[in-house]
């Protein structure tokens, strides 16, 4: 049996929650394999929203196993909340949630690290969620992070301790004005809670039930335009968003992939700073926000709203080889004469079909303009009743792409979801 792979094709947001949330009853396990407390994954059922943020959005459904791969960055700190809220519900992850031992670690001073370093950048500031992602990531790198399998060792204090000195000379230079030990007391405590679940060897446990038939769905994080390598950087994220991700993230070989979803919005957002070429800074894109309700999930900051961009779509398409589509929020444009896509840029009076090194650049979308449906979709449940104004919209995406549309959602709820 493969592993299929969920993973977002924007800048994040386009509702990977809700559709893994729709996607588990097919699955027998769902994991995280990269981002962190970054991330917030909303879902929607029995009249209730849940935001998870590091733990794996299969938990809603019973007797499905949910793994944290080595490729997520976890704070003990959120990760207690988020136990602790599902526990209220009585859902106790202890008995089926298994944490890699190569996952790291979020250290309350890499959450201090990135208030100080977003804060000297200034103008130039990523807009981070300030979770502490960048710093962990780079001490991963650089070969000084602390794992989820140091907790248990005999020399976890003097690692933390290291790193801990290493940081506050850092922070000499990157000062900020996170409460550090105040943190620390909490992170400890949650430390503790940590210890209480299962470490496991999570490249062999995940090979072992991919030989055994087990079927797996990866869930991923953020959206490939985040992407540290694809994305617009330098306003991206610190991991690997795209496909590939999932095999450095988990520990399985790519020829060991099956089916990747890649899901969309019908149109797009941003939170943070960054270039974003589609962009509608007037009443339209204030509509999109108002109607999608378009606030961060992690932060609750608005989110920047825009047409969809069909060059972006292709270029991530190509890095992820997705198979399947997922369009979102479609419902949101319910009310709109006229829905653009953007199928080019002109740049210096070029225009330009595929994704530039740069898009930084004074830069204009081309659009191609298509007439709204003017109707409700958020009752509809069959691929008959879309109407063909939004079935034309979905076909020129199909065309251009080469992937077909198989899922369409059309609300929040976990039952306002089309299967074609
Ligand atoms: P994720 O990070 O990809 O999981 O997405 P978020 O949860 O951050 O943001 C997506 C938001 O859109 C959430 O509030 C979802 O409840 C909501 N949502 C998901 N699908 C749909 C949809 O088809 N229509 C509408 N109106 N809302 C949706
Ligand atoms: P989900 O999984 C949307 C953005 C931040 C910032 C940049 C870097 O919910 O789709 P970081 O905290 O990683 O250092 O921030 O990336 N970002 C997200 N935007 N959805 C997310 O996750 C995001 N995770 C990070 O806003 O621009
Ligand atoms: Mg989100």
């Amino acid at each position: 049996m493969k592993v299929d792979v969920l993973l977002g094709l924007q800048w994040g947001d386009e509702g990977k929650g809700k559709a893994v949330d729709v996607l588990t009853p097919n699955y027998d396990v769902i994991t995280r394999f990269q981002g962190g407390p970054n991330a917030g994954h909303s879902l929607e059922f029995n009249n209730m929203k849940h935001v998870l943020h590091t733990i794996p959005s299969g938990v809603f459904h019973q007797n499905k196993i949910n793994i944290i791969g080595n490729g997520v960055v976890v704070d003990p700190v959120t990760f207690a909340e988020e136990f602790n809220g599902l526990l209220k519900l009585g859902i106790d992850l202890r008995k089926n949630l298994y944490l890699s031992k190569k996952t790291h670690l979020i250290l309350p001073s890499h959450r201090a690290l990135d208030a100080g370093k977003e804060a000297a950048k200034g103008k130039e500031k990523i807009g981070s969620t300030l979770k502490g992602i960048g710093p962990a990531y780079t001490d991963k790198t650089a070969r000084t992070g602390l794992r989820i399998g140091d907790i248990t060792s005999p020399k976890f204090n003097e690692k933390y301790n290291k790193a801990k000195d290493q940081h506050k000379k850092l922070l000499e230079i990157y000062p900020s004005d996170f409460n550090l030990d105040e943190y620390e007391q909490e992170w400890m405590k949650s430390i503790e809670l940590l210890k209480e679940f299962t470490h496991i060897d999570s490249e062999h446990v995940i090979n072992n039930y991919v030989n055994e038939g087990k079927k797996m769905l990866a869930e991923g994080a953020q959206g490939t335009l985040l992407d540290i390598d694809f994305g617009t950087y330098p306003f991206v994220t610190s991991s690997n968003t795209v496909c590939a991700g999932a095999c450095t993230g988990m520990g399985i070989a790519p020829q060991k992939i099956g089916d990747v979803y890649g899901i969309f919005k019908a149109y797009i957002t941003r939170v943070g700073s960054g270039p974003f070429p589609t962009e509608l800074n007037d009443q339209t894109g204030e509509e999109i926000r108002k109607i999608g309700r378009e606030f961060g999930a992690t932060t609750g900051r608005p989110r920047r709203c825009g047409w969809m961009d069909l060059v972006a779509l292709k270029y991530v398409v190509m890095l992820n080889g997705v198979t399947k589509l997922i369009m979102t929020k479609a419902d949101v444009l319910d009310a709109f004469d006229t829905i653009k896509i953007a199928t080019g840029y002109k740049i210096n009076g070029e225009v330009v079909d595929y994704m530039p090194y740069d898009i930084d650049v004074d830069l204009e979308p081309l659009y191609k303009e298509f007439k709204g449906w003017k109707k409700d979709i958020t009752k509809m449940r069959n691929a008959d009743e879309l109407p063909a104004e939004l079935l034309e919209y979905i076909k020129f995406i199909e065309d251009q792409v080469g992937v077909p549309v198989s899922i369409v959602s059309v609300g929040p709820e976990r039952d306002a979801t089309i299967f074609r």
